[in-house]
């Protein structure tokens, strides 16, 4: 009776627990672009969320849940959130999705010693089967006769075939939030694993992405990777995948920031405290670089770094009058590489504040601690936006800068965030791994006149919100 006429599956669920001091339960909200653009769900009677308890105060809430969790938890959404085994849970999150998966997506292997496929290897790709085979089971029982299911991202490839295989009926939407590697580049994976991924996601109806660019890497895959997949193309765009007998569409759906939300939460008392403290700290008539970043290896933020240091020894005069708000949020800290990433933003802040730093200037002010009233504050004073990715699905801070920005802000976007399709025109545009082109850029955003900085922020403001969140969801259903 309780069977659901929609199920939405992603690895992060739009709750997140942990421990109050009096040793209770404490839902939050779950962080993250796809738990953004999924919020919308919440308006579809009916629909149920199913996701992965994330850690141990997850799973006992997850436990003391039952089939689904107090609504009271999560914002009114429906929600199954599965209690997976800790070491499966692990391997699959840490070892695959977010170390394999993840790393060749974004194109983020450095030989000579990555990528090695070894034995290890092969004991969390199971444990990622398992994984993917439990969300599988999980939306078999939950999914109503004939029911629409849209299964999100690099965690659940596998999901669409698995489900295909229990459910006929179904009608399975894939949605990949980040970027699809290039064959050649996607070619790196064990061949069996490569093709095993891409035959979950043709499992489904539909397969969708953040930009053309992504969708035709994809469809370019299939064709490499799977003797006898055709792609079908109409005026040379990719529109579907036929393989084994089934076809798979293609869609390119971008999300897009959500801007009654933003513009409502941007103002209220809590960012406007952060907005004081933040103009106390930079001290008055200084002008701010401001980046946003989960501290992720894909975001670039040392590059970054290096550009504004760049930036101010070319251009002396800067010195003293621009600060850099550097937010960079810590992420997936399982990973030793991101931990020693995160340790290598730090230094390299700390090298130019005592390089340049004067009595009363202190050049970069890095943020660590999570702090979104204080991300959206920094939004709002922004007199220039960095987001220098080296690849990226889409990249929201970019879309949502220009949405609430107080006096019109330049944005500096690299060329390879999949936000540049939609926001190239009025962007000053990167090679992000080009530090001195970056400096440059910075120093021209720096010295846009106001009145087409203004111009040129409604402009990015109105291609930022033309998909917002609600119809991204809506559009990919309709599509289903
Ligand atoms: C990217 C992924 C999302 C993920 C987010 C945060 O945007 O596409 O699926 O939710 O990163 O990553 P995390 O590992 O913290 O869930």
């Amino acid at each position: 009776p309780d069977a659901a006429p929609i199920v939405v599956a992603s690895n992060r669920g739009p709750v997140s627990y942990r421990r109050g001091e009096d040793g209770s339960l404490l839902a939050g909200r779950g962080g993250g672009g796809l738990v953004s653009g999924l919020s919308a769900i919440g308006q579809d009677a009916g629909a149920v969320w199913v996701c992965a308890a994330l850690g141990d105060t997850d799973r006992e809430a997850a436990r003391l849940g039952g089939r689904r969790l107090p609504e009271a938890d999560t914002g009114g959404h429906r929600v199954r959130m599965l209690d997976i085994d800790p070491a499966t849970f692990a391997a699959a999150y840490n070892g695959v999705a977010n170390s394999v998966l993840w790393f060749v997506h974004h194109m983020l292997w450095q030989t000579p010693l990555e990528p090695v496929f070894d034995g290890a290897f092969r004991a969390q790709w199971e444990a990622y089967e398992a994984y993917n085979t439990a969300f599988a089971d999980a939306i078999a029982e939950e999914a109503a006769e004939g029911a629409s299911v849209l299964v999100q991202d690099y965690h659940l490839v596998l999901v669409p075939g698995l489900l295909r295989a229990r459910r006929p009926d179904l009608r399975i939407g894939h949605f990949s939030h980040t970027p699809w590697a290039p064959p050649d580049y996607y070619r790196l994976l064990p061949d069996d694993v490569a093709g095993q991924v891409l035959r979950g996601i043709l499992g489904g109806d539909r397969a969708g992405f953040l930009t053309r660019r992504w969708a035709e890497a994809f469809a370019a895959s299939c064709e490499v990777v799977l003797p006898g997949a055709e792609v079908t193309r109409e005026d040379g765009v990719a529109t579907s995948v036929t393989f084994e007998g089934r076809t798979t569409r293609l869609g390119v759906h971008g999300l897009g920031a959500d801007a009654e939300f933003l513009r409502e939460r941007a103002h209220r008392p809590d960012v406007e405290e952060r907005l004081a403290a933040l103009r106390r700290q930079i001290g008055p008539g200084r002008r701010t670089i401001v980046r946003v970043d989960r501290t992720e290896l894909s975001k670039n933020i040392v590059r970054g770094l290096l550009a504004y240091r760049r930036l101010l020894e070319d251009h002396p005069h800067w010195q003293g009058e621009v600060v850099h708000i550097a937010f960079a949020y810590p992420s997936r800290q399982d990973l030793a590489v991101y931990r020693s990433y995160m340790a290598e933003v730090g230094r390299v802040a700390h090298e130019i504040n005592t390089t340049f730093g004067t009595a009363d200037w202190t050049p970069v002010a890095l943020q660590m601690e999570d702090d979104f009233p204080r991300s959206l504050a920094a939004y709002r004073l922004a007199d220039v936006a960095l987001v220098n990715p080296i690849r990226d699905g889409m990249n929201l801070v970019a879309k949502e800068v220009p949405v609430v920005s107080d006096h019109g802000c330049a944005l500096v976007l690299s060329r390879e965030a999949g936000a540049a399709a939609e926001l190239g025109e009025d962007a000053l545009m990167v090679n992000p791994f080009d530090v001195a082109d970056t400096a440059r850029a910075l120093n021209a955003a720096l010295l846009m006149d106001p009145a087409e900085r203004l111009e040129r922020t409604k402009r990015l403001a109105a291609a930022a919100t033309a998909l917002p969140p609600a119809r991204w969801f809506v559009d990919q259903l309709r599509a289903l």
